[in-house]
């Protein structure tokens, strides 16, 4: 039963931070103003806290759940996964940190920073991509060392 709630929690919380890294993609455009960049900043806190929950609950099932953690730790796309996830969260500061700049400076951002923030996104999304693919192959016993 924990097996599945788990599951059911991870699937769950990685559409909703898809969601919100799409939403970011489609609010980020030139031409934005004030509001929209309060917005951004309201909306990249839930970026942060479903990437926190992500952690919590994927660590939960990776140790707590079915296969066990032996299985987990001896898995070379787990730890691809991993080191993907972590490489989206470092990605995902420069927006972080514009945004925080751009709302406490009370300016709206240049057409180079929108730009250049964008570019960020983009390449969380363009990793992404690879987290099911690991996921999948993880979860059928590919990559197994040791
Ligand atoms: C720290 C972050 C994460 C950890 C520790 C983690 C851990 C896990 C674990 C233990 C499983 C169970 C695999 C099995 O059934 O043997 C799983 C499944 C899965 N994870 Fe994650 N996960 C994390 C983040 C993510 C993210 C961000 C995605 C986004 C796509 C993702 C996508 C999936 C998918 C699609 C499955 C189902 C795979 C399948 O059954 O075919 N995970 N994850």
């Amino acid at each position: 039963m924990l097996d599945l709630v788990l599951a059911i929690d991870h699937h769950l919380l990685i559409f909703a931070i898809f969601g919100v890294l799409v939403t970011e993609l489609i609010l980020l455009r030139r031409g934005m103003d004030q509001t929209a960049v309060a917005q951004m900043g309201a909306i990249d806190l839930w970026y942060g806290l479903l990437a926190g929950l992500i952690i919590i609950v994927g660590f939960s099932r990776a140790i707590f759940a079915a296969k066990g953690w032996d299985y987990y730790a001896h898995n070379a796309f787990f730890w691809a996964k991993i080191g993907t996830f972590a490489a989206i969260g470092l990605l995902s500061l420069p927006p972080t940190f514009a945004y925080i700049r751009w709302r406490r400076a009370k300016v709206i951002p240049t057409d180079a920073q929108v730009k250049g923030t964008r570019l960020y996104l983009w390449l969380e999304l363009g990793l992404f991509a690879l987290l099911p693919i690991f996921a999948a192959a993880m979860a059928r016993g590919y990559g197994e060392f040791g």
